[in-house]
């Protein structure tokens, strides 16, 4: 049985970039709450029943969605997956939510979007996803947006971490082994921290818990100012004191993936900073941090 006072948050995905961030920082942020930091093994977001059941047990005051169907490629050829973790998943998560009154906090991405757009895009701008990765995230805030009830959906873009799978973390692989790099520059967006993610995730749940209003809504969160992958490579290595390798700008569809991407990945960041008061870092001072931390580990 659960004590009323107490404070609860549920967290799927807790293995993943965002995740383990979040493992690190909720319990420094709520030392009494009780937190269940859920991963596929414990909670399988493609197991419908067993997600109702899990999460009406531990009746959450927060759930916080950081587990998702991410191999982009993959998703192409397995539809049918990404549908259900990343928009039948919340749907289950977002009803519950409304039904106890707790506040879900949901990541989506930049891939919503078909980069045809010249400025900054804009939480209203017309969606239209090139890949099923960004169809079935599409989805997925339909779905949350259309049940209502109280909820905050981050759209964000280039999430890295010191641990995980990331472009950041393959760059600074790949310069040991090769001098040469081939890199596309036709590709615009800001890279994120999952650390900033997690610490503003959590700044929400302070808010959630203090009363403090919050509009529920699509808000982008995203390091400011932008880049291409080619002068990001270029600042990881920098930021690596790594001048050995060649980088060598190349065009999109040079290398062709499985999915399509978007040329425009940059998200105006307007709105999370006039409606919940959060200015996000430039992209260059958190890949710097996160850089130092890698080198520190592998000191
Ligand atoms: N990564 C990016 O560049 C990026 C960009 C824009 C938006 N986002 C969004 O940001 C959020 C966090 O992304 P991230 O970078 O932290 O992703 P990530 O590192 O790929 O983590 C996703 C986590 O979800 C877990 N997961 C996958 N299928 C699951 C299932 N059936 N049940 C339970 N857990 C499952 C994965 O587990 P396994 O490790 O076992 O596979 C993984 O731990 C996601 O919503 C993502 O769509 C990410």
């Amino acid at each position: 049985m659960n004590s009323k006072d107490q404070k609860r948050i549920l967290v799927t995905g807790s293995k993943g970039q965002v995740g383990v961030e979040l493992a690190r920082q909720l319990p420094t942020t709520f030392p009494s709450a009780e937190i269940l930091m859920t991963d596929r093994t414990s909670l399988d977001l493609s197991n419908l029943t067993q997600l109702k059941e899990t999460i009406s047990q531990f009746s959450p005051h927060i759930i916080i969605n950081a587990g998702a169907y991410t191999a982009v490629d993959k998703a192409e050829d397995d539809q049918e997956t990404a549908y259900i973790i990343n928009s039948e998943a919340p749907k289950v998560l977002a009803k519950i939510s409304k039904s106890t009154d707790a506040l879900l906090i949901h990541y989506s991405t930049d891939y919503v979007f078909d980069g045809m757009k010249k400025e900054f895009y804009k939480e209203e701008d017309i969606t239209n996803p090139l890949n099923i990765y960004g169809k079935s995230k599409l989805k997925g805030e339909q779905n949350i947006v259309s049940i209502g009830g109280r909820f905050l959906i981050l759209r964000t873009s280039w999430v890295y971490a010191e641990h995980g799978h990331n472009f950041m973390r393959t760059i600074l692989r790949l310069a040991q082994e090769r001098n040469e790099l081939s890199i596309v520059n036709d590709q615009w967006g800001s890279p994120t921290s999952a650390s900033w993610l997690a610490e503003i995730s959590n700044l929400l749940s302070q808010r959630f818990f203090s009363k403090h209003p919050l509009e529920s809504g699509i808000y982008h969160a995203v390091c400011r100012e932008e880049t291409n992958w080619f002068d990001y490579a270029h600042f990881i290595l920098e930021c690596a004191n790594i001048d050995n390798v060649s980088l060598i700008p190349t065009a999109t569809g040079v290398t062709p993936t499985k999915a399509k991407r978007p040329t425009n990945s940059r998200l105006s960041t307007d709105k999370i900073q006039s409606k919940l008061g959060i200015l996000p870092p430039p992209w260059k001072n958190e890949v710097q941090r996160i850089v130092s931390l890698i080198l520190k580990e592998t000191e």
